[in-house]
């Protein structure tokens, strides 16, 4: 079967994405990068180090619940090595998103105390979040906003039906995300997408089966136990094995009597995105 990873719609819609990036960066001193905690190295876009030059830089990995904790510290402590800002969250968590809020008024003292040396007078962070589809870009907007003030009216340059939220902190958060776009120069990040489920299933960056296989494989490293309680997935199965076991476990059967492959693949996949099966962290850092 010819698989369709090269999806070809993907450059045009980048480049929108950028040039609609670029306009919304022109009203904030601060982006905020969300990326998925399970792959930070494929839900990012190498080409934000360029668009984000001259800006204060925070990046959220987002989802944090999801992923293994201490690959999720290696990745935090090689932005904050790489001088930039970055805090790992569940975005949906009071108190992570109270972490959150910390790191930006850091980084607006940091602004306040930059442009006072210049003469510059005092006016308060404004922020956007920024990110690929699906990483929590509006939960973490919405959680940010649930503590704000007042949401201001149009502006000068904002987008009709774009609004400032005011935090009761002082920083300016743009009530619309910059959308960004993956970049598929490399195989594995399509994979890593298409496992974690950032782009829609209907793109068909993977079939279910094949997919099934690799969260198989993870969970063998990862989760062994899991397997081999839930569904009884030992390493020395081969593939067919392993999703017989699967079906037979969730009765997925197909009229025939044959074990439902494709349901007990599906099944799988949406375990292992809801976090069912274990911690995940497709993505190491190097
Ligand atoms: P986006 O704006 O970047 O496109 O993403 P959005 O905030 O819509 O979040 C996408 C999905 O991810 C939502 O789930 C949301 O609840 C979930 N989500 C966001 N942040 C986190 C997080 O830190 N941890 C976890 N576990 N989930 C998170 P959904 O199923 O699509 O919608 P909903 O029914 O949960 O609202």
């Amino acid at each position: 079967m010819e698989k369709k990873r090269d999806v070809q719609w993907y450059p045009g819609h980048m480049a929108k994405a950028i040039r609609q990036i670029r306009e919304q960066l022109k009203l904030v001193d601060l982006v905020i990068e969300v990326l998925d905690a399970r792959i930070p190295r494929s839900s990012g876009n190498p080409e934000m180090d360029g668009i984000a030059q001259g800006k204060l830089r925070l990046i959220v990995l987002a989802k944090s619940d999801l992923s293994c904790p201490d690959v999720t510290r290696q990745w935090i402590k090689s932005y904050e090595h790489a001088g930039i800002c970055a805090v790992a969250v569940d975005a949906r968590s009071k108190k992570d998103i109270q972490t959150v809020v910390s790191r930006i008024m850091q980084l607006a003292e940091e602004k306040k105390e930059r442009d006072a040396r210049r003469g510059i007078r005092f006016r308060p962070v404004r922020a956007l979040v920024a990110g690929i589809p699906n990483v929590g870009k509006s939960t973490l907007i919405n959680s940010l906003s649930s503590r704000a003030v007042a949401k201001t009216g149009n502006k000068p340059g904002v987008t009709k039906g774009q609004q400032w939220i005011k935090s009761k902190r002082g920083y300016e958060l743009l009530d619309t995300p910059g959308l960004l776009w993956p970049k598929f120069s490399d195989p594995i990040v399509g994979e890593h997408l298409a496992m974690i489920g950032t782009m829609p299933d209907d793109l068909e960056l993977m079939p279910a089966q094949e997919m099934a296989e690799h969260i198989i494989r993870y969970g063998l490293e990862a989760w062994p136990e899991t397997l081999s309680e839930q569904y009884g997935i030992v390493p020395t199965m081969n593939v067919q094995e392993m999703l017989d076991a699967v079906a037979q476990s969730i009765h997925a059967v197909k009229s025939g009597g044959d074990p439902d492959h494709d349901k007990a693949a599906r099944v799988l996949i949406d375990r292992f995105r809801k976090g069912q099966l274990g911690k995940v962290s497709l993505e190491e850092c190097e």
